[in-house]
């Protein structure tokens, strides 16, 4: 430790004005530092580690000796405030704000649709502002890259796009897109040229131009003081950890002899996560940002040498600038290196993370030592002693100490040597998505050959993702110098490479075969490129390449989204006034894009609160035999800990806990909680708890496990319908299979947050809580404390997404709060992190369906036994819901005459899964599907032909006897048909795969019924307060919960209908259960159906009291009738209600009208399928939705895109990993991947049926929240398509079911070829995997 304890001024300047710290904390990083100390929370906190781009914000900086400013976007939860030393932070709010000048981009984002919860927003708006800053022309290829590292979990991601898009000025484009058109060209694709169909979703030319003379100026103040040091060392010391900036090398050199242990800190990339997630502590920190050597660029004839600090975003560039200077054949490493940093991690990390601290963290996944490692770089690096040139090559990467960097070393540059004329280098990875995300498997390969020959002189190979390290093929390469470029060679380097890298069948990260296959896939990929290379150099001497071996060599080009939605417009007789029917921007949508929308934890911290961290079990099935929690309560700033024993009321239930009490039954289990006066105090103290189990038996994780141990949650449903057995006798043919379904997290961007905050009289409490269901918090909370719901107010202003995750669990874990706060007396402010989010609360449902069709070979399915589980986890939760919802809404679009379903709820030792957008539906509906389309391939029919044929046609009863009529069904069906021109397109799909081995295109169109609602007719009450001011303002309360679905929106645009009043006279505030009680949770799509009718109700009877007012003075204004009613003592406040829709359902004889409506829609969705890596990319989307008449249609068109992404994420890329143990090992955003801005369709249209009629409903519209979920597995179905068609060409049986997500692993194992039957069949006998399916 240093001697000394002064400590320096800390200087930076945050949106202009200057900040002074005095007492730095190297342990505090920049997010948390905005939000709390200077209160500014438009950043969000969303992931914690760099993966979500949530908390961007801008970091400008000022070099005195070139005289640049540089402006480049970073996640600020990974930037430690000691860094900032002399930087300008430009936070959301600094860039415009609602009382002084909005920012266009803040303006676009919002106006343009391109926000819901608006929780991602601020990250956003900072991604595109910081763009902007640097390009206001930017290009397509660098708004992409700039929205690269931020996700977005409720809008799909086009509206964002496009808001981007509006600053490309025509002349940037055009890159001309593969199709020949130009990318910002929106022509194409019109909507039907008919009077009563709009496309227009906002009024671009509404948007203030940008003008860069507005933005905030580099304070000329830092300049100064950057060009004249006081001080050359600086000094902040913290509460553990000390933090040195030295400002020569010379000193850093020093520093690091005297300190050797500690890290040099460059981008905070690799080391802050280890500090955050896995504990590791130094005591002191270095950090090397003003040493000039770190950041030279030199080259050389023979190369360049880039400086260890330069980061990944500058080396970039460097190397791009360097590619255009010098002939083709001496860039191979440079290019190698490009393509890899054009994918790696978010634009945020590569403005962070240095060339040095990726080299010397050596993580095993590198993308970039693979590569440097073949190509002959040198490590120069510098000690006390002198300087020392390192090879960085195979044993660098693997760790041997011999050839490592000495603790008092500093890495100060690398040489990356020019290539050879007869070498050649290449870089390939696969990742579960195109961009940020870490790869599964990477390489670099270089070989060098005898001048004008192919003989192989020298060979390098190494790998990422095949062990704890890079690994190299060493040995077999050394078995292949000599050998010409041939086939033989290919072969026999295939065999060898698989010999030397054995991966154990345990092996961590699991996909063994996959992994091992993508292995010597890359090399035939690295083959053909190098002989596409040769025949490049010199076509008379070396034999070109077939269209079909090229095509390997083709990735996936990264397009700009585009797309057309469309919907029906409102009638001209329409007053311009009433709003209802149009596009109307999101309430809150300007303060989203500001950051002035409070969220929960956006709420400044009241005297004397506490944070509360939770302690989870470890054990999935365990007695806990004791708690010690001693260490935790003498650590500083522990209030108290928190058990079972403290709770004053009812502990949960005996079925579901909320404080383990005595046993746990899952890993993830609150045991119990941890009170201190700061959360990071509360986190260090409830690592310090200890606790004793003693585990149990039996621990159930699957749902075999389950069935196999008859752990069930409530009893078997069953629907049937005609004679299922005697239909199976009369039948050409029958499939029986079974199909497994992953479950999902909800991942809203958000995470579950509360404040309890304990009144001083009567009990009283105030709870402001991000939740669906206020009322179910309340219950809670006062069954927990044992005190009347009449003392609890539950607030809740807005929830940054839930998709069903916060209805039930909020509760749970506002109720956890309450206690710690009844037991301390204090506010008690309770944050999930997002890994215990995801580890504590559950998601969806996994399913297993197992099915028995019988049908004709004319494709007509006459009979189907069908048989569910799912797997709910350890308690009831709303388990035996789903698999209702399952049953009931598993025939989709299609009347089978004789249909039979049976379903099961499981109990495991998992934790307990809930509610999800869609609710069984996306999971029971894709079983079905999964059906049709083996049905389809038995037949030999093309699945859309049989889908056709089974679909309902007339008025009919469903399998729960419900009426219906599919009119609409079918129209959307058609429309979707001729909309995606399905028949031209599938020919161009069978021409394309005809022509090409090794990428396989699908295409697939999937009908959808969907029925909304509840099972209830109570559930579907709701109430509203609307008072009217004697201003004339009017304020609306609710019973629903504003979750980014445009809930409030809505409720204005009814309002301001009723009311007759323009919407500026309306405002909606919280709500919370004190003004409406007894309030039903905002789910099921129905929130603006059934709210809608109550805030109509209340208006209406307002309206009627002010009728005779009216009538007396008909040309008087609002405020004068209001007036006049005040004098005359009429109430301006009215109650409003609906009593709901009337449904019923009788399991016993399976049927029932429960259903108030159904909504119909059609997707059709294409894609291409890499066969050699298991890539994919999605093409176009064309979805087809019944809305009746949209009240909000860019509200609607919102939600069908955000559920659709969603969807496709469900379908295609969402995997949750368990152990045997039942441990979740994807509980953070970097190992579990959401959809990306890169992962929605190339082209995306919507459009919105016109002249439909839904009575039931308020204005005739529907409910659209959850349907566009299932219309995500079209794209699924387009990759099965794809499968099939490889597998077809291959000679392979057809699959007649791909279990769900279709992920590149199982694209790629499905596509069987020799590189897949290279690899030896495992033998998992006695051996126990790393990960097992749940489902
Ligand atoms: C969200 C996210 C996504 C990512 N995605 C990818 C991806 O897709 N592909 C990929 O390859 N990587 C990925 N990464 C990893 C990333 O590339 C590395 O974390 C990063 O390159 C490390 O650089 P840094 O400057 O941040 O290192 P730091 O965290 O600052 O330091 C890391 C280590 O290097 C040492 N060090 C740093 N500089 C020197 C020096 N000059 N001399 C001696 N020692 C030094 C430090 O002592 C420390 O131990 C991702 C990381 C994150 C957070
Ligand atoms: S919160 Fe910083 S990137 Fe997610
Ligand atoms: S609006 Fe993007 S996460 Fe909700």
């Amino acid at each position: 430790m240093p001697q000394s304890k002064e400590t320096d001024e800390l200087v930076f300047f945050v949106n202009g004005k200057k900040v002074i710290e005095k007492n730095a904390d190297p342990e505090v990083n920049l997010l948390f530092y905005l939000r709390k100390t200077l209160q500014l929370t438009g950043t969000k906190d969303s992931c914690g580690g760099g993966n979500c781009g949530a908390c961007t914000v801008m970091i400008s900086r000022y070099d005195p000796i070139s005289k640049k400013i540089s402006h480049f976007s970073v996640a600020a939860c990974l930037v430690p405030i000691c860094s900032l030393y002399g930087a300008a932070i430009t936070t959301v709010e600094g860039i415009g704000n609602t009382k002084t000048r909005i920012h266009p981009v803040q303006e676009r984002i919002a106006k343009g649709h391109g926000t819901q919860c608006g929780f991602c927003t601020p990250g956003m708006v900072m991604s595109i502002y910081t763009l902007l800053r640097n390009h206001p022309q930017p290009s397509t290829e660098q708004l992409m890259e700039s929205l690269s590292g931020n996700l977005c979990r409720c809008t799909g991601y086009r509206p964002i796009v496009e808001s981007g898009k509006s600053f490309i000025s025509s002349s940037s484009c055009c890159q001309m897109n593969e199709k020949g058109r130009c990318c910002l060209n929106q022509k194409e694709n019109k909507p039907e040229n008919k009077s009563n169909v709009c496309a227009k979703l906002y009024e671009k030319e509404e948007f203030q131009p940008l003008d860069p003379t507005q933005e905030l100026i580099f304070p000329p103040e830092l300049m100064r003081m950057l060009e004249n040091p006081q001080k050359k060392i600086l000094t902040f010391q913290g509460e553990r950890i000390t933090w040195i900036i030295p400002g020569t090398l010379r000193e850093l050199l020093e520093l690091k002899t005297e300190y050797p242990n500690a890290p040099l800190v460059m981008g905070n990339t690799a080391l802050g996560p280890d500090m955050k997630f896995k504990g590791v502590f130094y005591p002191i920190i270095i950090s090397p940002a003003k040493i000039s050597e770190l950041l030279a660029i030199s080259k050389t004839k023979e190369g360049l040498t880039l400086g260890a600090g330069l980061s990944l975003a500058q080396v970039k560039t460097i190397l791009a600038d360097v590619v255009t200077q010098l002939p083709e054949e001496k860039t191979q490493m440079y290019r190698a290196l490009l393509k890899h940093l054009q994918t790696l991690a978010g634009q945020q990390i590569r403005n962070m993370a240095s060339l040095g601290g990726h080299i010397v963290s050596r993580q095993p996944i590198s993308d970039l030592n693979p590569i440097l490692g073949v190509g002959k770089c040198i490590l120069n690096v510098a000690s006390k002693e002198g300087t020392q040139q390192i090879p960085l090559n195979d044993h660098f990467l693997s760790g041997a100490t011999n050839a490592s960097l000495k603790p008092e070393h500093v890495l100060v540059s690398i040489f990356i040597p020019v290539s050879e004329k007869w070498e050649f280098v290449s870089a390939f990875r696969q990742a579960p998505c195109q961009q940020n995300a870490l790869a599964v498997v990477n390489t670099g390969m270089r070989v060098l050959f005898k001048e004008d020959t192919t003989t192989i002189v020298d060979l390098n190979i190494l790998y990422g993702g095949l062990g704890s390290t890079t690994v190299s093929a060493n040995k077999s390469c050394r078995q292949l110098i000599g050998r010409c470029w041939d086939e033989g060679m290919l072969n026999d380097a295939c065999r060898l490479v698989l010999e030397e890298i054995a991966l154990p069948q345990s092996a961590p990260g699991g996909m063994v075969a996959y992994r091992r296959t993508l292995a010597i896939s890359f090399f035939f990929k690295f083959y053909l490129d190098v002989l596409q290379q040769l025949r490049m150099r010199d076509p008379c001497g070396y034999p070109g390449l077939s269209k079909t071996l090229i095509s390997v060599l083709e990735d996936f080009p990264l397009a700009i989204p585009q797309g057309m939605q469309s919907f029906e417009c409102v009638d001209p007789q329409q007053p311009p006034h009433d709003p209802v029917g149009r596009p109307i921007m999101h309430q809150s949508g300007i303060k989203h894009a500001t950051g002035e929308a409070v969220f929960c934890d956006d709420m400044p911290v009241l005297a004397e609160e506490l944070f509360l961290a939770v302690v989870t079990s470890t054990r999935p099935h365990a007695r806990i035999i004791s708690i010690d929690a001693s260490e935790a309560l003498a650590l500083p700033g522990v209030a108290d800990v928190i058990t079972a024993q403290d709770v004053p009321g009812n502990n949960g239930s005996e079925e579901e806990r909320l404080y383990a009490q005595d046993e746990v039954i899952c890993v993830g289990q609150i045991v119990c909680a941890v009170a201190a006066d700061s959360y990071a105090h509360a986190k260090q103290a409830a690592k310090k708890v200890k606790i004793v189990y003693q585990d149990l038996e039996p621990v159930i994780v699957t749902i075999q496990d389950a069935i196999q141990h008859k752990s069930f949650i409530g009893p078997e449903k069953k629907l049937e319908q005609g004679n299922v057995e005697e239909a199976f006798q009369c039948v050409d043919q029958i499939i029986e299979g079974e199909v497994h379904f992953g479950g999902q997290e909800h991942f809203y961007m958000e995470t579950q947050s509360v404040r309890v905050v304990p009144k001083k009289e009567d009990k009283e409490i105030d709870i402001y809580v991000s939740s669906q269901d206020a009322a179910f918090t309340q219950d809670m909370v006062a069954c927990t404390l044992g005190i009347p719901k009449n003392r609890i107010n539950c607030h809740v202003k807005r929830v940054g997404g839930a998709f069903g995750g916060k209805a039930s669990k909020s509760g749970l874990l506002a109720a956890v709060a309450a206690v710690a706060a009844h037991k301390t007396g204090c506010p008690v402010r309770f944050v999930l992190e997002r890994g215990d989010d995801m580890l504590i609360t559950g998601g969806r449902h996994p399913l297993l369906g197992k099915y028995k069709i019988g049908f004709m070979n004319n494709g007509k399915i006459k009979a189907a036994d069908i048989d569910y589980h799912i797997n709910g986890g350890c308690t009831p939760d709303d388990s035996e819901l789903v698999i209702e919802y399952a049953l009931l809404k598993m025939e989709n679009a299609y009347k089978i005459p004789n249909l039979r379903v049976r379903g099961r709820a499981c109990k495991t030792n998992l934790p307990s899964n809930t509610a999800f957008r869609g609710f069984g539906f996306p999971q029971g509906a894709f079983v079905t599907e999964t059906w049709m389309t083996a049905v389809a391939s038995k037949c030999h029919l093309p699945p859309e032909t049989v889908r056709e044929l089974n679909m309902y046609k007339t008025i009919d009863k469903t399998i729960h006897k419900q009426e219906f009529d599919p009119k609409n069904l079918i129209k959307c069906w058609h429309k979707c048909m001729e909309n995606s021109s399905y028949s031209s397109r599938r020919k161009a799909v069978e021409e394309f795969n005809q022509q090409s081995f090794w990428k396989k295109r699908g295409i697939s169109i999937i009908p959808m019924k969907f029925s909304v609602g509840y099972p209830k007719t109570f559930y579907y009450q709701a109430a509203a307060l609307v008072h009217i001011y004697t201003d004339g303002s009017v304020l609306v309360a609710h019973g629903g919960v504003e979750l980014g679905q445009g809930i409030n929106t809505k409720m204005i645009q009814v309002a301001s209908r009723e009311l007759q009043l323009p919407m500026s006279y309306i405002h909606l505030g919280e709500m919370n259960t004190m003004t409406v009680p007894n309030t039903i949770a905002t789910a099921a799509s129905t929130g603006a159906d059934v709210n809608g009718k109550a805030v109509q109700n209340a208006c209406q009877t307002l309206m009627k009291r002010l009728e005779p007012i009216v009538s007396q003075n008909p040309n008087g204004t609002w405020e004068e009738w209001v007036n006049e009613a005040f004098t005359q003592s009429i109430s301006l406040s009215a109650t409003g209600y609906f009593r709901g829709y009337e449904v019923h359902m009788d399991w016993e004889k399976g049927e029932g009208d429960i259903y108030p409506y159904f909504v119909f829609g059609a997707a059709c969705s294409e894609v291409e399928i890499d066969c050699l890596t298991g890539a994919h990319k999605n093409i176009r989307t064309d979805i087809v939705m019944d809305a009746s008449f949209s009240i909000n249609p860019a509200v609607d068109i919102g939600q069908i895109e955000g559920a659709f992404v969603q969807g496709l994420g469900l379908y295609t890329l969402e995997e949750l990993k368990y152990s045997p143990e039942g441990v979740l090992y994807t509980h953070g955003p970097k190992q579990y991947k959401i959809p990306s801005v890169t992962d929605i369709p190339e082209e995306f249209h919507v459009s919105l049926l016109t002249t439909t009629q839904n009575p039931k409903a308020i204005y005739s519209s529907k409910g659209l929240g959850e349907s566009g979920m299932f219309l995500g597995s079209s794209v699924f179905f387009a990759i099965a398509d794809a499968v099939a068609a490889a597998r077809k060409e291959r000679g392979l049986a057809p699959l007649l079911a791909m279990n769900s997500p279709a992920t590149p692993e199982q694209i790629r194992m499905a596509c069987v070829d020799q590189f897949t039957e290279l690899v030896p069949q495992i033998d998992s006998e006695g051996c126990k995997p790393w990960s097992i399916p749940v489902a």
